[in-house]
């Protein structure tokens, strides 16, 4: 294809914008899809994705569009996930397109994460069109909007485009300013191959897929390629387009976006970012490659049966090939036997990773409190990254603790501001800014992230009812009073409970746990003493009473099917408890434990 033929772009916008509808319409109109084969939300093919309504991994869409000047274009779309965890997948993508839409909700304005998004693909140097979006509702005031793209972001939005990605309505008019306003892609199809390495997935049938942006040269299918970070050479069994499901093609050229297969094997083969060239006669200096994503969150994973383990195992490895972002190690836990120590980029990407293994890999799991990664200085001047809580040193070889700790920025309608300001302030957040946008409050606040991974996010947009939007960057490491509080059920420390906690807040944090514990675990037959200690000083207490009553007392005299059913689901119950000395936890406790009300 001829490369002015050809336009490159990414939808940005916050969550719940429009994106994923704009990109329905986009492939119905342009009849990438058949109407009868059109399900809503296209792009978003995981089960869970389409429950959840976000967008988890960034993916792309080859359309053809007849525009009005008579030429036929090909249209790649690359589709990027919009929540603050998946900046990363975002910022990948930005760099394998070289224009973008930005869609903001007519009546909602620019939250967050339109900034967070748009500032990215500023820096990967895109060519911007404004899309306003959701024009049909009562409450849209696109002139309003227009004036608030200019004054938040400096951005032109004289000539931004008006649409209803619900009903249909200007969707043509995005299809012609993409062609008109966007750059075509450069490239020279005579150089030495040079492709990025966008995106690699692992498909039950195809095995390892590896998505491309072809820079320079060309790529056929049959050609022996190289993979400059990693020396693997392969040959292409396979080169495809997405529209959006895979369509074989001879070649790419300069400019196009596709996906190959290459019977590759090693997982670790494909490194995001990577460059992809010929064999022999390849290009001699790789693209800039990307930054490597940096967890943030780590959370130890383990299989509620032990057996479990290898399925689980397997699972991981899998799960990691479809999301570069995900760290893991082995771990092994006094209580909980052979797991995994995972990272993640925030506690959303956590529990949709959660989410993930326990459905399509149908694998009970047990999520250990998640903890950021703290730097403990030693008494003898050296440093070491903790993950894990389990893992923390003994005091007196300790001289101090440093925390993560970041700038926050959220917007907020005014009348919740209150609410906001006294939940980062309970937060241990010190306030950097404050501004206005129209009825829209800016608040700006230095936070440490261990108080931000449990559940601020939900606390927030529960006390502002939805209406408040977040965003975070790290901006560094400063000392704190820290502390590990370790809990004890029945006398046992469960390490998987066990957390960092600021010493002015542990009181209150183990206080609250103890308590939630004891609605969380059922009640046995003997008494449970539950316990929150700092080092060997208990700071909280409560006591599980023992159980009268034998659960089939109450079918005394009744049939013996019914008394075998409840004998089958109470075992079908304990499948999701797990051991501990004599006491069993349920899965939900876990995680369910770590929220604070
Ligand atoms: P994520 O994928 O989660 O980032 O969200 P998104 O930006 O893709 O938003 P999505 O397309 O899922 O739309 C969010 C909600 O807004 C859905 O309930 C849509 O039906 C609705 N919506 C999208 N476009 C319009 C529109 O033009 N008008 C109206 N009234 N609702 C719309």
């Amino acid at each position: 294809t001829q490369l002015d033929l050809i336009r490159n772009f990414s939808i940005v916008a916050h969550i719940d914008h429009g994106k994923s509808t704009l990109a329905d319409r986009l492939i119905q109109l342009t009849g990438t899809v058949a109407d009868r084969d059109m399900k809503a939300q296209m792009l978003d093919s995981m089960d869970i994705e389409r429950e959840r309504g976000i967008t988890i991994k960034a993916n792309t869409v080859r359309l053809e569009y007849p525009a009005k000047d008579g030429n036929t274009y090909i249209l790649n779309l690359i589709d990027t996930p919009g929540h603050v965890d998946f900046a990363y997948e975002v910022s990948r993508s930005m760099r394998a397109v070289e224009g973008s839409l930005l869609v903001v909700d007519a009546s909602q304005g620019v939250e967050a994460q339109t900034l967070a998004n748009v500032y990215q693909a500023l820096d990967a140097g895109h060519e911007i069109v404004p899309v306003l979006n959701k024009i049909d509702l009562p409450a849209a005031e696109p002139d309003r909007i227009r004036q608030q793209i200019e004054d938040v972001i400096g951005l032109d939005a004289s000539d931004a485009v008006l649409i209803s990605a619900k009903s249909g309505l200007g969707i043509p008019d995005v299809l012609e300013a993409i062609v008109k306003r966007l750059p075509a892609p450069k490239g020279d199809r005579n150089a030495p191959l040079k492709a990025m390495l966008v995106d690699s997935w692992y498909d039950a049938y195809l095995g390892v897929v590896v998505m491309i942006r072809v820079m320079d040269g060309v790529m056929r299918k049959g050609d022996r390629v190289r993979m400059m970070q990693t020396n693997a050479v392969y040959g292409i069994d396979r080169l495809s387009v997405l529209k959006p499901q895979m369509v074989d093609i001879d070649e790419l050229g300069p400019g196009e976006i596709g996906v190959l297969t290459a019977s590759i094997k090693q997982v670790r083969d494909t490194r995001v970012g990577d460059t992809i060239t010929h064999e022999r006669k390849g290009c001699e200096v790789a693209l800039p490659g990307f930054k490597p994503a940096q967890p943030v969150v780590f959370c130890g994973l383990f299989p509620v049966d032990a057996n479990e383990f290898e399925p689980l195992r397997d699972a991981i490895e899998k799960l990691a090939l479809n999301d570069a972002s995900f760290t893991y190690e082995m771990e092994t836990s006094a209580a909980l036997g052979f797991g995994f120590r995972c990272g993640f980029l925030g506690l959303l990407h956590l529990e949709v990773v959660r989410d993930r293994l326990e459905r399509e890999y149908d694998i009970d799991l047990i999520t250990t409190a998640p903890s950021v990664v703290y730097h403990i200085y030693m008494k003898d001047g050296t440093m070491q990254e903790l993950h894990n809580p389990a893992d923390m040193p003994d005091l007196t070889y300790v001289d101090h603790i440093e925390e993560p700790r970041i700038k926050a920025t959220i917007m907020v309608p005014d009348e919740y501001l209150g609410d906001i300001l006294k939940l980062c302030q309970d937060r241990r957040g010190i306030q950097a800014d404050l501004s206005y946008a129209g009825q829209r409050a800016m608040v700006v606040y230095d936070l440490p992230l261990n108080e931000v991974v449990f559940d601020f996010y939900d606390r927030l947009k529960s006390v502002t009812k939805g209406y408040a939007s977040f965003d975070y960057n790290i901006t560094g490491y400063r000392e704190d009073f820290l502390v590990k509080m370790s809990v004890l059920v029945n006398d046992e420390p469960v390490d998987a409970l066990s957390m960092m906690v600021h010493r002015d807040r542990a009181d209150m944090r183990g206080r609250a746990m103890v308590e939630k514990l004891k609605e969380l675990i059922p009640r046995h037959m003997f008494k449970i003493p539950i316990q929150a200690a700092i080092g060997g000083r208990v700071i909280a207490r409560e006591t599980l009473s023992a159980m009268r009553k034998d659960v089939t007392a109450k079918c005394y005299g009744g049939d013996a099917t019914r008394k075998k059913k409840l004998l089958e689901k109470q075992k079908a119950g304990k499948k999701k408890m797990r051991q501990f000395g004599k006491v069993e936890i349920p899965q939900q406790a876990f995680i369910n434990a770590l929220k604070m009300d």
